[in-house]
């Protein structure tokens, strides 16, 4: 089954292209077939998959605002990343294409507040759209301790789906150097070594395992329909 993850936020520098890479940069590293689909014309991900060396595990990389989506067969993930300002038909032509969506944001009161509008427009296409679709958002950038960590923690636990219940949050992940270095290099902080990525690998776990989880409840619900 291919897996379809989009990551979006109509907020710029939220971290969406780096939750994307580092995404597709997991999965290739673990031997899965990876297509990397760029709906930003900016190609951020584009140009990181430019700089990513050959002797490294291979994604496909698609400028999709510029060139039709064709994703190679048998592909395990597609990871989609999104420009800023996506909303109304463009967004929902995203949110349609995916099984799984994932919110980066940032703890700032500007972006906190955008999300909030964000979130309520994405949920309102959830009903039209895809019922299945798995939501949840991470926490980036985040500096531990901080009264903006703090206050973003707050209001991410009080924001609901549709369903009632609770938005999953999946991460806090720190500001580090390492996501710096692994965009420069096409790489995800996942293939540098372990000693130096321990605490950004830790921060993912949870985001995998949920990706991971999210997929076999899938499967699990289609085959008992
Ligand atoms: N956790 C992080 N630690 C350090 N730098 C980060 C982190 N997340 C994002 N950045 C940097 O912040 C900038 C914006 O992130 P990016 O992923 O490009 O956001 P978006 O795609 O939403 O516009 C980039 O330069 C990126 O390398
Ligand atoms: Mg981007």
């Amino acid at each position: 089954m291919t897996r379809s993850i989009l990551v979006v936020n109509s907020k710029g520098g939220c971290g969406k292209t780096t939750v994307a890479t580092n995404l597709a940069g997991y999965y290739a590293a673990r031997g899965k077939k990876v297509a990397l689909v760029d709906y930003d014309p900016q190609e951020s991900s584009v140009e990181w998959l430019a700089m990513r060396g050959s002797d490294r595990a291979p994604i496909s990389g698609i400028a999709a605002s510029r060139e039709p989506v064709r994703i190679p067969k048998e592909t395990d993930y597609v990871i989609m990343d999104s420009p800023a300002g996506l909303h109304d038909r463009p967004l929902a032509d995203l949110v349609r294409k995916a099984d799984t969506i994932l919110m980066p944001i940032l703890p700032s009161p500007i972006d906190v507040r955008a999300a909030t509008h964000f979130l309520s427009e994405i949920n309102k296409l959830r009903k039209v759209v895809n019922a299945d679709v798995r939501f949840a958002t991470v926490a980036n950038r985040v500096r531990e301790n901080t009264l903006a960590a703090h206050d973003l923690n707050e209001y991410l636990d009080a924001l609901k789906l549709p369903n009632g219940k609770k938005l999953p949050v999946l991460a806090s992940l720190r500001a580090s150097q390492n996501y710096i270095r692994a965009a420069e290099k096409g790489l995800s902080i996942f293939e540098f070594a372990p000693v130096k990525t321990l605490q950004d690998r830790d921060q993912w776990a949870r985001i995998l395992r949920w990706i991971n989880h999210a997929g076999k409840a899938k499967s699990k619900s289609k085959k008992a329909a």
